[in-house]
């Protein structure tokens, strides 16, 4: 029986398994906004992992890590030998070996190939450690991170231009692109630049291999390095592998102009791809940029620190207490270490808020971002409607013309694209703030004095054009809350799809 050794093993793979879910219980609780439903799995994580390996490790029996240091743990090129520094690890302590994420290994050893041993792209996938850490990946496999946009996988799509959805893009929606060209590079110490040398050196066919192999946006091993001991622990200081801080308020990375590598080799586990990509509020970028707004549809971070809205003259208060939090992103999307990334009021608050002060404040300021994002777009409305654009003489009426080129319906957008020129600074730098809170999907809480500031100062801009402020009562009698919110969504629904479109 050719699999009788590997079957053994993975026997007490299963006992592990069983005694690492009770160990951890089930990692909820608190009283998380949304939480998708537990996902349906067909296949056992052991038949799954199996799945994985390579045709030619068929049958190969276990050699112990050992075995593997013999070659893989002496001097090498570049970084710590792999054995050497994985011997530290608690994984190490505990006789997660080298093989229990790679495989058995004794072709391979006996005759070393990529092609008898579980390798990239495969071994990112987080099934590979989904084996024992069975709570921690089901919660992931219900947060957004698990699937990748299914526009970045479709061949007729991305073979459009490879060079830029494959090489830009998979930087951050690709966990085996961005695991084996971005992370598993900077563990050993290569710099933004020979990173970027080396995804720009690859061919076309070389970044379309990447389509099929693509099935998570992040898995595992984009926040966890499997081999090392790292400097950046968690909030309550415990070791966790991560790959990057979890803190950081260094802005220059994300500052205006800042090159794209930057982006996403920048320290921090979150916002290396949660970082508003472009931002940039200068005039002179508002005024060339006009097809859609100049921030990635992950401005979080930006919004977190207060960088890229257009601040106006006035005093600011830049950022507050929610950018200090302890662990940032993780102290709300990560309470207890869980996974979904969803938030919890019940625990995500703690201990600045109680789980009451925290629902409500939530609902109260989610409420005043939403009328006030909504009274400034019927502001914008209602310039673009007394402007004729037509020149016929008359004013247009048309509410739609006032935004980005590539977000008014498809039959306005030539003539859209052509006035742009006649949009006045003031709308320009108004649109930006609204798209720039918009975007950031939190609606005021990531940090409420920096998203009041930029729709104020969005109004401070509209006011010379003669188009009055709106009271907020007129306005919920022309629109109730919930038409409100289904107008906010589907503008972002029109981002996304600019997104892919340009
Ligand atoms: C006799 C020396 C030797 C032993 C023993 C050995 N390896 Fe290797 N390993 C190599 C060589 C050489 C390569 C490069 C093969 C190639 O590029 O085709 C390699 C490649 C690999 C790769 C792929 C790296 C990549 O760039 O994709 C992995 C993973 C790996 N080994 C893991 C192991 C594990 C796990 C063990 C123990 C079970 C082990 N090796 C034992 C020599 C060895
Ligand atoms: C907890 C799971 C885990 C363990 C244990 C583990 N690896 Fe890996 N290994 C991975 C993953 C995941 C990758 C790909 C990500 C990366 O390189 O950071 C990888 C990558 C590699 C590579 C390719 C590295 C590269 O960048 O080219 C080699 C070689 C390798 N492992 C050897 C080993 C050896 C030898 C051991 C034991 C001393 C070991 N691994 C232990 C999960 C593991
Ligand atoms: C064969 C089972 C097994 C596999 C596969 C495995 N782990 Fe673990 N892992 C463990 C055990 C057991 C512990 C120790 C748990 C404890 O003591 O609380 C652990 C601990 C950890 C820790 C805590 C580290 C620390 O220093 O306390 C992290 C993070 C982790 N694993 C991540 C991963 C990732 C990422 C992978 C996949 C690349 C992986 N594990 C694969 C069994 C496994
Ligand atoms: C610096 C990292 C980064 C780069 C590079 C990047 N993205 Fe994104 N993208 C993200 C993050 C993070 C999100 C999720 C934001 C959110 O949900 O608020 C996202 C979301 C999206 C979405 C919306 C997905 C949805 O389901 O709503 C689209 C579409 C998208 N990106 C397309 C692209 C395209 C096309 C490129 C390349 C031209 C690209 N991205 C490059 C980080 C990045
Ligand atoms: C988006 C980044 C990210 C991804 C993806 C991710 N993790 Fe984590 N993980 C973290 C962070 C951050 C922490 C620390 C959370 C805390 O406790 O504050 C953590 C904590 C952990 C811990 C607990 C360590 C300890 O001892 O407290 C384990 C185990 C773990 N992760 C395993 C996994 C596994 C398995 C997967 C894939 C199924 C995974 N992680 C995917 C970021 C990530
Ligand atoms: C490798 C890049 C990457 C990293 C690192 C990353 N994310 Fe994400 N995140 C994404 C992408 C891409 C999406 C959107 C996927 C989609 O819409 O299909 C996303 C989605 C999310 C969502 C859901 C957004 C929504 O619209 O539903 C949350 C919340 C989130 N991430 C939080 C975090 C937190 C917290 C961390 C750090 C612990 C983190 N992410 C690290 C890329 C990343
Ligand atoms: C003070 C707590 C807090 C901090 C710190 C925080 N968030 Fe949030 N975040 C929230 C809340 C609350 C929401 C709204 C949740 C909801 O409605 O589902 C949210 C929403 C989001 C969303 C949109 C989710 C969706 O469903 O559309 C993303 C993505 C996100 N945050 C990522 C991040 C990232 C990345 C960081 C760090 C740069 C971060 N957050 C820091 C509390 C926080
Ligand atoms: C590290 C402490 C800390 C954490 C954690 C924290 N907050 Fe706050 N939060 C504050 C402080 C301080 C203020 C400002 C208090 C004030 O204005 O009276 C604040 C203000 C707010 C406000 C703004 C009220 C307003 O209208 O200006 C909201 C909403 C809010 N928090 C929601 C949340 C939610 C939801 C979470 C968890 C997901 C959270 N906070 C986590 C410290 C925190």
């Amino acid at each position: 029986m050719r699999y009788k050794c590997f079957v053994g093993a993975m026997g007490t793979l299963v006992l592990l398994c069983a005694w690492l879910l009770a160990l951890y219980g089930c990692g909820g609780g608190g009283g998380p906004v949304k939480v998708p439903p537990a996902p349906e799995r067909p296949l056992s994580p052991t038949a799954e992992f199996l799945a994985l390996l390579p045709e030619g490790q068929r049958g190969a029996t276990f050699v112990g890590s050992e075995k593997c240091a013999e070659c893989h743990g002496g001097r090498q090129a570049q970084g710590e030998p792999i054995y050497v520094s994985w011997r530290q690890t608690k994984h190490a302590a505990v006789n997660v070996g080298c093989e229990q994420c790679h495989g058995p290994g004794s072709k391979h050893a006996k005759s070393p190939s990529k092609d008898n041993i579980l390798t990239f792209p495969n071994i990112t996938r987080s099934i590979v450690c989904g084996q024992c850490h069975g709570p921690s990946y089901e919660e992931h496999k219900r947060s957004a991170h698990a699937k990748p946009v299914e526009e970045l996988v479709n061949p007729n799509f991305v073979g459009s231009n490879p060079r830029l959805y494959v090489a830009t893009c998979y930087r951050c929606h690709s966990a085996p692109f961005r695991v084996e060209l971005v992370d598993a590079k900077l563990a050993i110490g290569q710099s933004r630049d020979d990173i970027d040398r080396a995804i720009s050196a690859l061919t076309n066919e070389q970044l379309m291999a990447y389509l099929p192999v693509t099935h998570e946006s992040a898995s595992c091993v984009t926040c966890h390095d499997p081999h090392r001991n790292t400097n950046y622990l968690t909030k309550e200081g415990k070791q966790a592998l991560l790959r990057r801080a979890i803190e950081s308020t260094d802005t220059t990375d994300i500052a205006p102009g800042t090159p794209p590598k930057q982006h996403t080799t920048f320290n921090h586990i979150c916002a290396s791809c949660h970082n508003g990509r472009g931002a940039n509020p200068s005039d002179s970028a508002l005024e060339t940029g006009t097809a859609r707004p100049n921030m990635h549809e992950s401005n979080q971070f930006n919004m977190l620190v207060g960088i890229g809205g257009g601040e106006g003259t006035g005093p600011i208060v830049r950022n507050m207490a929610h950018l200090n939090a302890p662990g940032q992103c993780t102290h709300c999307h990560m309470p207890n270490g869980r996974h979904t990334m969803t938030v919890s009021y019940d625990i995500g608050c703690a201990p600045c808020h109680t789980p009451a002060d925290a629902s409500q404040r939530a609902q109260t300021l989610r409420a005043e971002v939403e009328l006030k994002l909504y009274a400034l777009r019927v502001r914008m409305e209602n310039w673009a409607r007394q402007q004729d654009f037509n020149g016929d003489g008359q004013p247009d009426n048309d509410p739609d013309l006032w935004n980005y080129w590539a977000l008014v319906p498809a039959e306005k957008q030539s003539l859209a694209r052509t006035i742009q020129g006649r949009i006045p600074i003031q709308v320009k730098r108004a649109r930006h703030n609204y798209y720039f809170v918009l975007r950031d999907s939190s609606f005021g809480i990531h940090n409420p004095p920096y998203a009041r500031h930029l729709l104020n100062v969005a109004n401070l801009e509209l006011d010379p054009l003669g188009v009055p402020r709106i009271a907020p009562e007129t306005l919920l009698s022309r629109a109730p809350r919930q038409r409100i919110r289904v107008i906010l969504q589907s503008d972002l629904q029109r981002l996304k799809e600019a997104q892919l479109r340009e």
